[in-house]
């Protein structure tokens, strides 16, 4: 029987899941198995996005019997000829044997080389930009070479803005019915399948990844089809960033990926104190012993964490078996920038240290931090200090601990008489993981600032709100002074002018309010910001903790009012939609790049015998590419503003953002 699911009106998901599977590619484990996505497009020609693996022919010839429902195929569309998605293009193709093939120059030679006979009759074959017009959609064909495999197109629909990925965007496990990103909770239960998916998978093609990415970011997408996994038609751009940290190498979080190869048990005892040691200064460890979990999760992580740190007995002169497969796995998925340490042990003759190093040396951006702890047998009493100190110095540059904060001396304001009415629960009901601006009135003058720290913390009488604010936010020692504050809920709509307004310029230097068309004010005679907002709440401060680098104030409810009915600007929202992108363009270096593949050489000169590793081609299919010359700067950018801060070395402890006030930490290593 047929399973389909419709994306929009005129393409139905024929797609299907397969949980019998326990190794893809026979080699990653699917324990919540695997969904293999083909689409079919009934406009005045129909067209099938894809095929599907040989495991699921059954179900899925039927699904695209059913929803041609007795109308001919005209074209199968074929990104990609890795047979988890062309297997069946056989038994598809000579059921439908009017249909046309589309697809590039590659993949028709592979066609060829896995159906063994020459299908050029059939095909149309299309190059980077060629279009396709099927009445009311019209297709635009972008080469997505290594993505994962040379051959890999996508295609646009310039009409309804979507993009088939082919195996980009892909996600590990099986639909259960669920086609959308958005049916579930993607970002608490299927990111971590996600990411084991796109490193392992293209983790290696970061560079190419970015390639298609900067193509993709030139379009307007209101929906990412991928060949594996859910179907995205929101919040695009929060999966979209992932891929931008993936595929530049950039760790997704500061933490530590703990991995320890242990025969009886003493190299797993150093690897518990260290982790204990770091979890005491407040630093996250993710923990592995690689006898137990498979590569794949531990690769996946590798790309998570900011600092790794190795574990491992020696064993055969060499390291113990399953590090040193894992230690290959990272190297050949071409991990870089991150922070090594080393523990070895060995009875009589320690090795693994040694070459675990010489194994990850080769990584770009590989830094080693100390020297190797060394262990005979067991750790020995005296070899704590070595293991704290490895501690301290991990946990100093995960998490720099905050200069001292002094807490303004805070107002006790008295409350404003207003009417029973004065406050509307419903505007509490707009509070979201979101962007507020905070508003505040010290010696006449009025104060803003962007928080994203608004709760409503007790819903009896008086109803109370929490918000933090940076200690060193000039709104913070206002907020104190006055004793009151509003928040105004910003909504999606709102534009990066207004950020820009109240977040990156501070009260100490500018007037936030001048040249604003309104000026209008709850009870307590503060200012709100009535454009681009969903409510108001008024609120009197009744406490206040120190919470090192912010303070958070307490207060009372006095007054609330809804303002609109537009949804609130979620925190997740603005970065995806609201604030401008950071331009991924891959680092830019003398050297000469495959056309057909994206490989790229580095160096002024490519030798006349070169043949590209991934795709065999030979040095006429190089262009030589000459960066711009002007030399880079060196420092930091502010992810919150994108300020850079021009620096050689580090950033000096008290540093704080000039436009957004924000601390160090929340500064990264840049070039511009
Ligand atoms: Fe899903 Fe590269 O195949």
């Amino acid at each position: 029987m047929y399973c389909t699911r419709k994306v929009q009106d005129d393409l139905i998901w024929v797609g299907a899941d397969d949980r019998r599977l326990v190794c893809f590619e026979g080699v990653y484990g699917v324990p919540d198995g695997v969904s293999y996505n083909a689409y079919l497009l009934l406009d005045e020609k129909t067209v099938l996005f894809d095929t599907v693996d040989k495991a699921v022919y059954g179900v899925f010839l039927e699904n695209v019997a059913h929803t041609l429902a007795g109308r001919k195929l005209d074209y199968l569309v074929v990104h990609h000829m890795e047979p988890d998605h062309a297997a069946t293009q056989e038994l598809l193709l000579s059921r439908y044997p009017e249909a046309r093939i589309v697809c590039n120059a590659k993949t028709l030679t592979m066609m060829k080389q896995f159906l063994g006979c020459d299908l050029t009759e059939r095909a149309i074959v299309v190059k980077e930009g060629d279009t396709l017009e099927t009445g009311r959609h019209r297709f635009r064909f972008l080469m997505a070479p290594m993505v994962h495999w040379p051959e890999v197109m996508m295609s646009y629909d310039e009409t309804d803005k979507l993009l088939f990925t082919a195996d980009a965007f892909g996600t590990f496990g099986a639909l259960n019915g669920r086609l959308f990103a958005d049916e579930t909770d993607f970002f608490g239960e299927h990111l971590d399948e996600a990411r084991r998916y796109y490193t392992n998978i293209v983790g290696k093609y970061g560079p190419q990844v970015q390639a298609i990415l900067k193509k993709a970011g030139k379009l307007e997408l209101a929906c990412l089809l991928p060949l594996h996994g859910f179907v995205w038609r929101s919040h695009l751009g929060d999966f979209v960033e992932k891929y931008l940290l993936w595929s530049s190498y950039v760790p997704e979080e500061k933490s530590v990926l703990l991995a320890y190869a242990s025969v009886y048990g003493h190299t797993e005892n150093a690897a518990n104190i260290l982790a204990c040691l770091l979890n005491e200064r407040g630093v996250r460890v993710r923990m592995f012993d690689t006898s137990v979990t498979p590569a794949s999760y531990i690769v996946s992580d590798a790309f998570r964490c900011s600092h790794l740190v190795f574990a491992a007995t020696t064993y055969n002169a060499g390291v113990f078996v399953t590090m040193e497969q894992l230690l290959h796995d990272i190297a050949a998925h071409n991990l870089q920038n991150r922070k090594v340490a080393i523990i070895e042990n060995g009875s009589w003759a320690a090795t693994s240290g040694k070459i675990m190093r010489e194994l990850l040396s080769p990584l770009k951006g590989t830094e080693f931090i100390g020297d190797n702890v060394s262990l005979k047998s067991a750790l020995a009493e005296g070899q704590l200090a070595q293991l704290d100190a490895l501690a301290d110095l991990i946990a100093e540059e995960i998490s720099p601990k905050p200069a001292a904060v002094e807490i303004p001396a805070i107002v006790t304001a008295e409350p404003v008489a207003l009417g029973p009415d004065a406050v509307d629960k419903k505007a509490f009901n707009k509070l979201t993981y979101g962007v507020q601006v905070l508003t505040t009135r010290v010696d006449g003058k009025d104060y803003g600032c962007i928080i994203n720290s608004a709760v409503q913390v007790a819903s009896g009488e008086p109803k109370k709100m929490a918000i933090s604010v940076i200690a060193k936010n000039y709104s913070a020692e206002m907020v104190a002074k006055a004793g009151v504050f509003n928040v105004s809920i910003l909504t999606e709509d709102a534009p990066y002018s207004l950020f820009q307004r109240f977040g990156f310029q501070s009260g100490r230097d500018v007037d936030k309010f001048e040249g604003l068309p309104y000026d209008d004010r709850t009870a307590n005679g503060l200012r709100y910001i009535p454009e681009y907002t969903n409510a108001v709440i008024s609120c009197r401060v009744t406490e206040v903790r120190d919470l090192g680098a912010s303070i958070l104030f307490i207060a009372d409810v006095d007054e609330a009012k809804v303002l609109s009915k537009a949804p609130s600007c979620s925190y997740s929202y603005y970065h995806a939609h609201i604030k401008p992108k950071k331009n991924p363009a891959p680092e830019q270096k003398e050297g000469w790049v495959c056309k057909v593949c994206g490989y790229v050489y580095e160096g002024a000169e490519l030798p006349d015998d070169f043949v590209c590793p991934l795709c065999k081609h030979g040095k006429d299919d190089f262009e030589h590419v000459v960066p711009d010359q002007k030399p880079k700067v060196k420092g930091y950018v502010c992810k919150i503003c994108g300020h850079f801060e021009p620096c050689e070395g580090e950033l000096p402890a008290d540093y704080t953002c000039p436009l957004c006030k924000h601390p160090r930490e929340d500064f990264e290593p840049a070039e511009q």
